[in-house]
C-alpha cells in the first residue's frame, strides 16, 4: 500500500560554500513572469529568432542531418570541429582579427567560454576587474571560483580609465592577484555603452603595465545601428582572450561561442573543458558552420539590424515622451539594451511587482554588481524581443509605476520623513549605480 511520506531536504548541510553564496540570476526567474499572455517583457536579452528564414535554417540543418549524420551524432574534439573554428577564423577576419584555427575553442556558447575562463585562472580571493555594472552572466559564472570582483564605473564612452588606475594602483604592480580584466567594448550589457578607441589602447597599456589578462566579451559587436566599426581589443594585441558567439546573428538555441587566445592559453583551458563536458555539441556546431557558408546570412543579419534599429528607436522615442525627469538613460548605438537610472530612493527590486501587475518586466539593477546592492535605482531594459508598439506600451506603463514611486516619495519628502536630495546632489546620486565614487555620470543627456 502507498504510503504518505514527506520529504526533507537532505542534502542541504552538503551543499558547497560556493553555491550557498551564489545568487540566481534574476533575469532566469523573470523567464517565468515573461510567459504570461499580459505581460510585455522589456527583461530578458532574446534576439527576435522569428526573423531568421525557414530556408536557411533548413538548409543549414540539412547537412547535419543528411550529409554529415555520423559526424554530427558522434562525440567530438574537445577544442570543436576544424571546419567550424575554420568559419569562425572567418568571421573574426571580417572584424579585423587575423587568427588560425588552433587559436580558436568552440565552447557552448560565450557563457561556457566565461566558466572556463574562471575555472582556469581564479582560485578563491583573486581580484577580477570588471565594469560596473556588468553582465550579470559572468557575475555568476565568476562566482562559483569565489574571485573579489572589483567594478570599475562606466560613462558614455566606457569603463573609466582614470577609475581603472586607480584601482590598479591600490592593488599594486605585479600583485599575483590580480588576474583578469572582463570588459564587455561594444554596447555593454547592460549599459549599452561603447568603449572609445583611446580607452581601448589605455586598458591594454594597463594590462601590459600591471600584468593582467584582458578577457573582451564581445557577443554584440556586429549589432551596430548608427556609427562605424570599432577596433576589437583583440586586434591590437594578441594577448587578448577573446569570446564571440553566434546567439545574437544567428541563434543562441545552438549553443555555440568561442574563445580565440593564445595556444598557451587555449591548452590550459582545454584541460578544464575536458571535465567540464569533453566536447560540444558536433550537431550544433556542423549546423553553424553551414549556416554561415551556404545561407545568405549577412543579408538576414541586415534585416535583425533594421528591425531592432526600429525598436531602438521605438524605446528611447517613449521614454523622452513618458519617463519623469528625474530618470536618466544610455542611448546606444548598437546591442540589445538601455540602462535607467532612477533617484536613488527608488528601488527597482521592490518596484517589482507593481511593474509586474501593470503587466511589464524589467531587470533590477543591483543583478548587474556583485555585492546585489549597487545600482538599486537601476535598471536594464531590453528592446530586441518585442514589436515596437509592445515596447512603447511597456514604457508608458513602466513610466506610471515610476511615476506612482516618485509621488511616494514625494509626499514623504513634503512631509519632512526623508530629505529631499539638493538638485545638484539629486542628479549625482541618480547615477550613483554607475559612478559609486560620484564621477561622471552615464549619458546624461535625454
Ligand atoms: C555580455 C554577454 N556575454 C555572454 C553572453 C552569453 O552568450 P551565449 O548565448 O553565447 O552563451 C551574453 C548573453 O546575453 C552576454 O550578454
Amino acid at each position: 500500500m502507498p504510503s504518505a511520506h514527506i520529504t526533507f531536504d537532505q542534502t542541504g548541510d552538503k551543499i558547497a560554500g560556493r553555491i550557498r553564496k551564489m545568487r540566481p540570476s534574476a533575469v532566469r526567474s523573470l523567464f517565468a513572469a515573461a510567459v504570461r499572455p499580459d505581460i510585455i517583457s522589456l527583461s530578458g536579452g532574446m534576439p527576435d529568432v522569428s526573423l531568421l528564414p525557414e530556408e536557411s535554417i533548413r538548409d543549414a540543418t540539412r547537412a547535419a542531418i543528411e550529409d554529415e549524420r555520423a559526424v554530427a551524432l558522434q562525440y567530438g574534439g574537445t577544442d570543436g570541429r576544424l571546419e567550424t573554428r575554420q568559419v569562425v577564423c572567418g568571421l573574426m577576419r571580417d572584424l579585423g582579427v587575423r587568427c588560425k584555427p588552433d587559436e580558436v575553442m568552440l565552447t557552448t556558447g560565450a557563457q561556457s567560454a566565461l566558466d572556463l575562463i574562471a575555472k582556469t585562472f581564479i582560485d578563491p580571493g583573486d581580484i577580477v576587474l570588471a565594469e560596473g555594472p556588468t553582465y550579470l552572466g559572468a557575475l555568476q559564472a565568476f562566482s562559483a571560483y569565489e574571485p573579489d570582483v572589483r567594478c570599475i564605473p562606466f560613462d558614455d564612452e566606457g569603463m573609466r580609465m582614470d577609475l581603472l588606475e586607480a584601482e590598479l594602483e591600490r592593488i599594486g604592480k605585479g600583485n599575483p592577484r590580480l588576474k583578469f580584466c572582463y570588459v564587455i567594448p561594444n554596447f555593454q550589457n547592460p549599459g549599452g555603452v561603447t568603449m572609445v578607441p583611446e580607452r581601448r589602447k589605455r586598458l591594454l597599456e594597463l594590462s601590459h603595465e600591471y600584468g593582467f589578462m584582458v578577457v573582451e566579451d564581445d557577443p554584440y559587436g556586429r549589432l551596430r545601428y548608427d556609427g562605424g566599426h570599432m577596433i576589437p581589443l583583440k586586434a591590437l594585441d594578441a594577448r587578448v582572450v577573446y569570446l564571440g558567439t553566434i546567439s545574437k546573428i544567428f541563434a543562441p538555441g545552438l549553443r555555440t561561442g568561442w574563445i580565440v587566445a593564445p595556444k598557451d592559453v587555449l591548452a590550459r583551458i582545454n584541460l578544464a573543458k575536458q571535465g567540464t563536458d569533453l566536447c560540444g555539441s558536433s550537431f550544433d556546431q556542423i549546423v553553424v558552420e553551414h549556416y554561415f557558408t551556404d545561407t545568405p546570412w549577412e543579408r538576414t543579419l541586415q534585416r535583425f539590424l533594421s528591425v531592432y534599429r526600429e525598436r531602438r528607436d521605438a524605446m528611447l522615442g517613449a521614454l523622452d515622451e513618458f519617463f519623469p525627469p528625474e530618470a536618466r538613460w544610455t542611448h546606444p548605438e548598437g546591442g540589445l539594451f538601455v540602462w535607467v537610472t532612477l533617484p536613488d530612493y527608488v528601488d527597482t527590486g521592490s518596484m517589482l511587482g507593481a511593474a509586474l501587475d501593470a503587466g511589464v518586466t524589467y531587470v533590477p539593477g543591483d543583478s548587474f554588481y556583485p555585492d546585489g546592492v549597487t545600482g538599486r535605482n537601476c535598471m536594464r531594459i531590453n528592446f530586441s524581443y518585442e514589436t515596437p508598439e509592445n515596447i512603447v506600451e511597456a514604457v508608458r506603463r513602466l513610466a506610471k509605476v515610476i511615476e506612482e514611486r516618485l509621488e511616494l516619495y514625494r509626499v514623504f519628502i513634503a512631509a519632512g520623513a526623508i530629505k529631499a536630495p539638493e538638485e545638484a546632489e539629486a542628479s549625482e546620486n541618480a547615477t550613483a549605480c554607475a559612478n559609486s565614487d560620484g564621477s561622471a555620470p552615464v549619458d546624461q543627456s535625454r
